[in-house]
């Protein structure tokens, strides 16, 4: 616990709540999110407000959808010990960063997001020619700006989404980032990292600035990036005074993008909601064997004896996600001299996908049965998430000029 505010990287993702999530989500997006957790301090929220960009008229199925989404995150492990989980609206200071971005962001650039056109020829029997939902990714920049993330991991699709966040931040940083006390405040920050670390950062900048001495350049970055006590602000303060280019208010965030994901849905097509071919992460377990007895082979099987090619059979997709090389071999080698037939060749894929979802399932049981012990993680994460909103807000305010005394 003690160390999560104290790593340098920081990493955020949201989601929508769409609904339950399936094994495409699990696989997609939550492992790797189980992994950056141990790794990173994480923020991961609920996106409502994303949701209502394009769900305006639907606000039962968002209210449900949030609270099953958290559990459905809790139980697949994502944990309130590593990582902060909140839900976006919670955090007002998204929408105050969102209108102070929108007065700088030109329309031509989100015109341009190819998300834009796509939706809203996808969503035709939407009205999507709305305000919100052009300025949606205003709205996604500032929920990645006000943490100043490092990373943040999405999908192909919302890689245009983070692209355009960091046109945002440049352009804010370029028009803002001089303030006009910045000299006194860097190297105040200087002094708080200590006597002989100020001493050592002065004369490295000096001899950068005055024989461009590039080896003490990057003396002096190592010196401030290995500082563990300085706030963010400082840091980036100490960064700017030593090469000129003043100071970096909301840095520019990096993609971390998230490898395709390979699950396959029952009919082996991608899994999606949309295509009807999931397996829910709580699905009940007479309902996942239904569901992979009567998924679709190699149609050349009709009778027992014909034998197959796993190459055209979605289960075989799933034997690649679950099964083993021998147990593949055995697959591969019974389907095409018709030894097994499918229902035989479908077990161990059963077996595989029950043994996942068991302990998922299970702990999501302990979770619906106690919907207070959600609320109070999500309190938590919301606190902990606003107070590093408020940092940047406060930041943000001041160098716009909106600091009135
Ligand atoms: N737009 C993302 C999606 O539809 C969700 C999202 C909102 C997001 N804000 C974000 C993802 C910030 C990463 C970072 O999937
Ligand atoms: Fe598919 Fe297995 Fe049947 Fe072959 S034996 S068609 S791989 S289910």
């Amino acid at each position: 616990m003690s160390s999560i505010g104290s790593r340098q990287s920081r990493v955020l993702s949201g989601m929508r709540p769409t609904g339950r999530l399936h094994l495409g989500h699990y696989h997609g997006v939550l492992k790797n999110w189980l992994r950056l957790q141990q790794e990173h301090e994480c923020f991961f929220f609920v996106a409502d407000w994303h949701a209502l960009t394009t769900h305006y008229d639907e606000r039962e199925i968002i209210a449900d959808n949030v609270w099953e989404m958290l559990i459905d995150w809790l139980a697949c492990g994502v944990n309130p010990g590593l990582a902060r989980v909140f839900i976006q609206s919670r955090v007002p200071e998204h929408a105050e960063l969102h209108l102070l971005l929108s007065m700088i962001t030109p329309l031509g650039w989100l015109e341009r997001v190819p998300t834009y056109k796509d939706q809203q020829e996808r969503l035709r029997e939407k009205d999507l020619a709305t305000y919100g939902f052009l300025g949606y990714p205003v709205l996604q920049s500032a929920d990645i700006l006000i943490y100043r993330a490092t990373s943040v991991p999405v999908g192909e699709d919302q890689v245009a989404h983070v692209e355009i966040t960091r046109e945002i931040a440049r352009r804010f940083n370029h028009m803002f980032g001089r303030e006009p006390d910045f000299g006194d405040k860097a190297r105040d920050a200087a002094r708080k990292m200590g006597k002989k670390n100020n001493r050592m950062y002065m004369d490295l900048r000096r001899k950068y600035q005055e024989q461009g001495d590039q080896e003490a350049l990057e003396v002096a970055k190592a010196l401030v990036e290995g500082q563990q006590n300085i706030t963010l602000a400082d840091r980036e303060r100490l960064l700017g005074y030593l090469d000129g280019s003043g100071v970096v208010i909301l840095p520019e965030p990096q993609v971390l993008l998230t490898p395709a994901a390979r699950m396959p849905g029952l009919d082996g097509q991608k899994m999606s909601k949309s295509y009807g071919n999931t397996i829910a992460l709580r699905e009940e377990p007479a309902e996942v064997e239904r569901k992979i007895r009567t998924m679709p082979t190699d149609p050349a099987r009709v009778r027992r004896n014909d034998p197959g090619n796993p190459e055209k059979c979605p289960v075989w997709e799933f034997h690649k996600i679950y099964s083993d090389q021998e147990t593949r071999d055995w697959v591969w080698e019974g389907c095409t001299t018709a030894g097994i037939g499918c229902l035989d060749c479908k077990r161990p894929v059963i077996e595989a996908v029950q043994a996942e979802l068991r302990p998922i399932r299970e702990r999501a049981r302990e979770y619906e049965r106690d919907p207070e012990a959600v609320r109070s993680i999500v309190a938590d994460g919301v606190e902990a998430a606003r107070s590093a909103a408020r940092d940047t807000m406060e930041e943000v305010r001041r160098v716009m000029g909106l600091e009135y005394r």
